[in-house]
């Protein structure tokens, strides 16, 4: 019944990557999770349906035509899973703010590019504006550095760079072809590379996000 929501203002930065393999890790730790496709384009839900796999049975597309009936939609998904996960659609405020109300735990994800992690800023924002709307402290925010080259300054200053918001930082996630390929695919990297590296990063990711939530 963790509600996590995947947020960022910018196109492209692996919020449906990093949804999908969270998800598949999650479920790897045999958690029952569903995943909410609030993009109305679907890609993730068409992707999906497409590959077969793991996310084929968790994934569903959603289309919310007002706050009421999204807030509906998540609740009714968090009755049947223990873990619900939002992959929003870029752009700011609407689905995001509508999920950032309903999440326990918002994932930014960052690439390393210097205009990104500008761009992110207004993310953030939002989400604290909705901190201070909501008891307890909730949502909870981590950072997610996506698609990150490694073995680059650029890579490195990301940390530094993210640290003055003093947010919370998951392991990050490399940029690899075997992602991209497998997200074509519609399947979690664990099922289309297994022996590839970046298994242990959304691994790693997904420990760190259930070590937040439980805390
Ligand atoms: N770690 C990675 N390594 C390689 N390619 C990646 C990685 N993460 C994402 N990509 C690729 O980048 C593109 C955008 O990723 P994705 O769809 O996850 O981003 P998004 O933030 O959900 O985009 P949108 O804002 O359009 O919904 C996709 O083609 C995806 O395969
Ligand atoms: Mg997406």
């Amino acid at each position: 019944m963790t509600v996590i929501a995947i947020i960022q203002q910018k196109g492209g930065v692996g919020k449906s990557t990093i949804t999908a393999n969270l998800a598949g890790e999650l479920v790897e730790k045999r958690l029952i999770v569903r995943v909410l496709d609030l993009d109305p384009q679907q890609s993730l839900a068409t992707w999906a349906r497409m590959g077969g796999g793991i996310l084929s049975e968790i994934v569903g597309p959603v289309s919310i035509k007002s706050p009421k009936e999204f807030k509906a939609v998540v609740d009714a998904a968090s009755n049947e899973a223990e873990r619900v996960i939002l992959d929003c659609p870029p752009g700011l405020p609407d689905t995001g703010m509508m999920a950032a109300l309903m999440a326990d735990l918002v994932i930014l994800p960052v690439t390393p590019s210097p205009l990104d992690v500008i761009a992110s800023k207004a993310a953030l924002e939002l989400i604290r504006d909705v901190q201070k709307q909501r008891a307890k402290g909730r949502p909870l925010i981590a950072y997610a550095p996506s698609r990150i080259i490694q073995n680059t300054v650029l890579a490195r200053d990301l940390e530094k760079t993210l640290a003055p918001t003093k947010e919370k930082i998951l392991p990050g996630i490399s940029q690899r072809i075997a992602i991209a390929e497998s997200v074509l695919m519609g399947l979690t990297l664990r099922e289309y590379a297994p022996s590839s590296e970046g298994v242990k990063e959304f691994t790693d990711m997904a420990t760190a996000v259930e070590r937040m939530v439980k805390a």
